[in-house]
């Protein structure tokens, strides 16, 4: 038996780093929404790219080069004809970059990258680059459904040499609605992550459960836990970031779709389990790996009143029945080691919680048990867990919940990809 423990100053970006040693070159163009894009740069700056942000003149009025050198420890380039730099920047920029990215891209950028035109920086960069660009436009709704910007995004299209992130309908800077809002900095993350194909996730389906379930006693009252949902979206965020294809079965909870995760919601223990073995399909065959995260409640109501108890004077009992063990049951319709199997355990006593875990393993029939205590789980943004697996365990310093997701995610690759993890 092995146990290996992760040092304490050890951080899931030392552990798992999606963009490491990968460059890219930010464009950034002349929109309000410019700000967004030093959210962009720092998420890749954290997932460890090396960011070259690269402005248009227009773009300096709306966010000064400190804010990017800051993030990046770059000084943004802006113009074609540098002295200091020399050479043709914009041919070696893109050369050296593993992804060219324009984010926001104004009307006017579209027009000039549709025509070809290579008048500043970012346009003879993006002219320069050999692979898809990734460009997320950035505009008012008029701007954006105006014939002539149409017509440039057509032309590009066609060209094949654009992968567009939006943009999106929604609320733009000067408070109109419409099409013309760019993308969120995470989905471009994702699809840069996507583009880079950084690891073997690409076409890995991952079905994941995450939240509470909830059981009706009568129709104003219920019966849940203190599940959050938070570990479970950022297995799937982290998960579809990294290309897997991933489908997230959700208890009744406030949060938002994680980019490019396909979500089903559900309410009752008993719906999650229909819900899980739709997903899964037969012998669970519609999926790579199974990770088991809702806080799926135990018991039941056999039938939840029609219309609401009142008060009766003398107390009440509420007779419940058990709920099918949702994990054990897919398990026992594996076949062979496919698909890989994660339980959660959440426990409120520290004591033999490794020792619980395998028990719990080899209960369900699982091959990786997730433990973590209550305490540091529910409802918070970090995680302290214990990766248990039959020969093994990992004891996971305290980490924010995507970190500890990737710790879990890089255990279910290993498996899949058949290295030896214990
Ligand atoms: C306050 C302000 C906001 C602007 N916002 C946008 C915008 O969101 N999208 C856009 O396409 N143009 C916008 N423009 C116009 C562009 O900045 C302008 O077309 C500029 O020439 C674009 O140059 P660039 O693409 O080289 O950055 C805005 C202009 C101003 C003054």
């Amino acid at each position: 038996m092995s146990h290996e423990s992760a040092s304490p100053r050890q951080s899931a970006a030392e552990k798992y780093l999606p963009a490491r040693g990968k460059r890219v070159a930010l464009c950034v163009t002349g929109s309000v929404a410019a700000y967004k894009a030093a959210l962009l740069a720092r998420l890749l700056v954290r997932a460890g790219a090396e960011v070259q942000v690269v402005q248009s003149r227009s773009s300096r009025e709306f966010v000064g080069p400190a804010t990017f050198a800051g993030i990046t420890g770059r000084p943004p380039l802006c113009e074609l004809f540098d002295a200091d730099t020399g050479g043709e920047l914009h041919v070696e920029l893109a050369a050296e970059s593993d992804a060219v990215v324009v984010m926001p891209a104004t009307a006017d950028c579209l027009a000039r990258l549709a025509t070809g035109r290579a008048d500043d920086l970012v346009t003879a960069t993006v002219l320069c680059a050999t692979g898809q660009v990734i460009v997320a436009p950035a505009m008012h709704p008029s701007m954006w459904s105006h014939p002539a910007t149409q017509r440039n995004v057509r032309q590009l299209t066609e060209d094949g040499r654009v992968t567009w992130v939006g943009p999106v309908s929604g609320e733009v800077a000067s408070g109109d609605f419409g099409e013309g809002r760019m993308a969120e900095p995470e989905a471009v993350y994702g699809a840069i992550i996507r583009q880079l194909s950084l690891d073997a996730w690409q076409g890995r389906r991952l079905l994941i459960s995450a939240g509470p379930t909830v059981e009706d006693v009568d129709p104003v009252r219920f019966i849940s836990n203190r599940s959050t949902g938070k570990m479970g979206f950022a297995l799937a965020e982290r998960a579809a970031a990294r290309g897997a294809e991933v489908t997230l079965v959700a208890g009744p909870t406030e949060l938002p779709t994680p980019f490019d995760v396909t979500r089903v919601d559900v309410r009752s223990a008993l719906e999650m389990q229909a819900a899980l073995s739709e997903a899964a399909g037969p012998a669970l065959s519609g999926t790579d790996a199974l990770i088991m995260c809702a806080a799926v409640g135990d018991y039941r109501l056999e039938q939840a009143h029609a219309t609401k108890l009142t008060r009766g004077g003398e107390g009440l009992t509420l007779e419940l029945k058990e709920n099918p063990d949702i994990i054990r049951a897919l398990a026992s319709e594996r076949g062979g080691k496919r698909p890989v199997l994660v339980a959660f355990a959440v426990e409120t006593e520290e004591t033999e919680l490794v020792l619980r875990a395998r028990r719990k393993l080899e209960r369900k029939g699982v091959d990786l048990v997730v433990a973590n205590l209550a305490r540091d789980s529910f409802g918070r943004e970090h995680n302290v867990a214990v990766l248990v697996s039959e020969a093994s365990h990992t004891a996971l310093p305290e980490l924010p919940k995507p970190a500890v997701a990737d710790h879990v995610l890089d255990w279910v690759l290993a498996r899949l990809v058949g290295s030896a993890v214990a």
